[in-house]
C-alpha cells in the first residue's frame, strides 16, 4: 500500500526518491530499482541533467506510469514568463512525458518579479503540462506571497528538513495554508545514521538511526523524498511504516535541532552556479 498525503487535492506518496548527484546509467538503474521496491514517487530537477535517465529508469521498471508521481523543478534563472514554459517543456521532452505530477520553483529569484512567475506557473498547469505545482525553499513571507499571486492551488514547499534543524515556523506556515511539506536531506546527507540518540531509538525498535529520521518526519504528515544510490539502503529507507514513535521519542528527536544544522547553505544570486 502507498502512504500519501493529500494537499489540495494532489495525493502525494510519503515516501519518494532523491535523485540529485544520481546520473547516467547509474541513475536509471536506481530509479528502476526503487520502483521495483515500491516507491511511487521519484524527484527530479533540471538542475541534476538526469531527468532523461529518470524517464528510463521509469519504463525499464514497467510500473504503470499513472502509478507514479513524478516531481521536476524549473531552475531560477528560467522564471522569467517566456522562458518559464519553454522549460517545462524541455523537462517533459526529456523524461519522455506529456506532464509531471508536480512541478515547482526550485529556489526564489528576487530578480524577477513573484507575479510573473506565478502567472507563468500557473498557465503551465492550466496548459496540462503539470498536474500540480508548488514552490521549494520558499520562506513564510515568500509563501504567503505565492499564494497570493498564483491562480492555481500550490500543493507544496519542498525545504530541507530533517531532526537537526528546527523549521516549526515554515511547517506550520504551510499547514496553515493547506500545503504539503516534502522534507529534502531528510537524513542529512547520512548524518542521521551516526547520531547517538537516533541509533539509540533506533535500536529499540529494531531500525537504524536514518530510519528513524525518516520515520519521525512521516509520522508528522510530511513527505521524505531520501537519495541513495544503494539497493540496501533503498530498501532499508523504506521500511519505515512499520513501526511507530511514542510521544516522548518525538520530542527527543525534536530537541536535536541546533543552531548551525542547516546543511545547505545556498541563494540564487543569478550567478551561474548551474545555467
Ligand atoms: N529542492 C531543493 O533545493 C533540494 C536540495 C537538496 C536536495 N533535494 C532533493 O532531496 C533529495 C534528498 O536530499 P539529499 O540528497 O540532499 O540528502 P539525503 O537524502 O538526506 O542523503 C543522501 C546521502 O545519504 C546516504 N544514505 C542514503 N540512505 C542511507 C542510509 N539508509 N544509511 C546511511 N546513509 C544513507 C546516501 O549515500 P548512498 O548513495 O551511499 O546510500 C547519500 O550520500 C535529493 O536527492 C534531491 O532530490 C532538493
Amino acid at each position: 500500500m502507498t502512504h500519501v498525503v493529500d494537499a489540495k487535492g494532489a495525493r502525494i506518496p510519503l515516501l519518494g526518491l532523491g535523485t540529485w548527484e544520481l546520473r547516467g546509467r547509474a541513475c536509471a538503474r536506481t530509479v528502476e530499482q526503487a520502483l521495483r521496491l515500491g516507491y511511487r514517487h521519484i524527484d527530479t530537477a533540471e538542475m541534476y541533467d538526469n531527468e532523461r535517465e529518470v524517464g528510463e529508469g521509469l519504463r525499464a521498471s514497467a510500473v504503470p506510469r499513472e502509478q507514479v508521481f513524478i516531481t521536476t523543478k524549473i531552475w531560477p534563472s528560467h522564471f522569467a514568463s517566456h522562458e518559464l514554459a519553454r522549460a517545462a517543456k524541455g523537462s517533459l521532452a526529456r523524461l519522455r512525458l506529456s506532464e509531471v505530477d508536480l512541478l515547482l520553483l526550485h529556489w526564489p529569484n528576487p530578480q524577477i518579479p513573484l507575479s510573473e512567475t506565478l502567472g507563468a506557473l500557473s498557465r503551465v498547469k492550466q496548459d496540462g503540462l503539470a498536474r500540480h505545482i508548488g514552490v521549494s525553499n520558499f520562506t513564510v513571507a515568500l509563501i504567503e506571497e505565492a499564494l497570493g499571486l498564483a491562480r492555481e492551488p500550490l500543493v507544496c514547499n519542498q525545504i530541507e528538513m530533517h531532526p537537526f534543524l528546527d523549521q516549526s515556523k515554515v511547517t506550520a506556515a504551510c499547514r496553515a495554508n493547506g500545503m504539503a511539506v516534502v522534507a529534502y536531506s531528510p537524513i542529512a546527507r547520512g548524518g542521521a545514521k551516526n547520531d547517538a540518540v537516533l541509533a539509540r531509538i533506533g535500536a529499540a525498535h529494531g531500525k537504524s538511526g536514518a530510519q528513524v529520521s525518516l520515520r519521525w518526519l512521516v509520522q508528522q504528515g510530511i513527505v521524505v523524498i531520501p537519495r541513495s544510490g544503494r539497493v540496501q539502503h533503498l530498501s532499508e529507507n523504506c521500511a519505515i511504516f512499520d513501526f511507530e514513535l511514542s510521544a516522548p521519542e518525538m520530542a527527543e528527536i525534536r530537541a536535536l535541532a541546533h543552531r548551525g544544522g542547516r546543511i545547505v547553505d545556498y541563494a540564487y544570486s543569478g550567478s551561474p552556479k548551474w545555467d
